[in-house]
């Protein structure tokens, strides 16, 4: 166990938890503070949305111990003027209906309110995009927001860039061990987040590591030489990449593209360029490349290596380790083991369209529709936990029917 002392919608608390103690369970179980709910557990849905020194966290995947000193405001503690204004447009508009998600909208909400200079719908729907509502939808949620702000601006109340948050970066990170003087103390200088230009310069390549790796590999009907030379053809790869296109003309060694991609309310467009080196003596090859959505805010580096081995029966092996490293909106959508999962389909998806372009290649007609315009990660996500839901159903009714 581990002591903990923080700051609860305005109480001192101090406590023992156990290290692995989500701040979701401790406010929920410790402090009987239901109005924080648990939907996905994953950092997806947002439900378990508290602000933390100020600024909307996941207290899903916040351990209790990295919040010692910190100023925690659940629903139940949102008394101000904004949160106070919000309620009342929710009951208008109608943006709840069973209200499992509105605690954790009511605190991104606030937030948007706070920050946004206008009452501007689609700036509204790319802020509270990392809530997911999973009756109403999202029309009624926009338009009392955006009643909320229109009144403030009318009241002559200007926006504060910052939202009053304090301290941008992790849960917690405003109270580094061992210069915690007091629970209520906090940055007050919004720390700026670098740009990818400027994160360029400052990290050679060679000493970026991903944040992600994971491997995959699947078998194509192909012999080696065959996959190998479509490998090596970037209009050919793009054409097997869910929401992938390529814009110019590409190199041997160079391609610039964009990449599509849907999560829930969320669509971006990645705009980036990839660098290819080959190794026909090996049958290796190796992409490293960089992108940036501008409307939502996202970027990702990644690299992907390659090697193929035959396979008996003229057929290739194709192994594949995906490194990579994403930030912005898009960023929740890596940090659960879903991801995993979600990597299997797109990877299926993939070895199934070089099938149908090596098809082509040979005469034959393709054995697979063409791929999506755009890359819907949410419907991925989504379509693997009902999946699992689908799984566990299965093993409880198997397990009751044994016994
Ligand atoms: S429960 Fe925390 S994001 Fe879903
Ligand atoms: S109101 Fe039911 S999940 Fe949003």
């Amino acid at each position: 166990m581990t002591s903990v002392s923080m700051t609860i919608n305005g109480g001192p608390v101090e406590a023992e938890v156990e290290p692995r103690t989500h701040l979701a369970d401790f406010i929920r179980e410790h402090r009987n503070l239901t109005g924080t709910h648990l939907g996905c557990e994953h950092g997806v849905c947002g439900a378990c949305t508290v602000l933390i020194d100020g600024a909307p966290a996941r207290s899903c995947i916040t351990y209790a111990v990295a919040c010692d000193g910190a100023i925690i405001t659940t629903v139940e503690g949102l008394h101000d003027e904004v949160s106070v204004a919000l309620r009342k447009a929710f009951s208008r508009e109608h943006a709840l209906q069973c209200g499992f998600c509105t605690p954790g909208m009511l605190v991104s909400a606030r937030d948007a309110v706070l920050r946004l200079p206008e009452p501007d719908q689609r700036e509204i729907r790319v802020l509270m995009s990392g809530n997911l509502c999973r009756c109403t939808g999202y029309v009624g949620v926009v338009r009392a927001v955006q009643s909320v702000i229109a009144d403030r601006r009318a009241r002559g109340i200007a926006p504060e860039p910052g939202g009053g948050i304090a301290a941008l970066g992790p849960a917690g990170s405003a109270h580094p061990a061992g210069s915690q003087t007091s629970s209520a103390r906090v940055r007050t200088q919004p720390r700026a987040e670098p740009t990818v230009s400027a994160r360029r310069e400052s990290r050679p390549l060679e000493e970026w590591r991903p944040h992600v790796t994971m491997e995959q590999s699947f078998t194509v009907r192909h012999p080696p030489e065959a996959v190998w030379a479509l490998l090596g053809l970037p209009e050919e790869v793009a054409a097997c990449l869910p929401g992938a296109r390529l814009v110019g003309t590409p190199t041997e060694d160079h391609v610039e593209g964009l990449l599509r991609v849907k999560a829930g309310p969320i669509v971006a467009e990645f705009s980036g360029s990839a660098d290819i080196a080959r190794d026909v003596s090996h049958y290796a090859g190796m992409i490293r490349g960089q992108g940036r959505d501008n409307r939502s805010g996202s970027a990702t580096r990644g690299e992907i290596a390659y090697k193929l081995s035959p396979e008996p029966g003229g057929a290739t092996r194709v192994n594949v380790t995906v490194g990579y490293t994403l930030t912005g909106m898009l960023a929740q959508f890596s940090r659960s083991g879903l991801i995993q999962d979600v990597a299997n389909r797109l990877t299926a998806a993939f070895a199934q369209n070089l099938e149908a372009r090596l098809a082509v290649g040979e005469g034959r007609p393709p054995s697979a529709p063409a791929p999506a315009a755009e890359l819907d990660a949410a419907s991925l996500v989504w379509s693997v936990l009902k999946e699992r839901v689908r799984s566990l159903v299965r093993a409880l009714l198997g397990r009751k029917t044994r016994g």
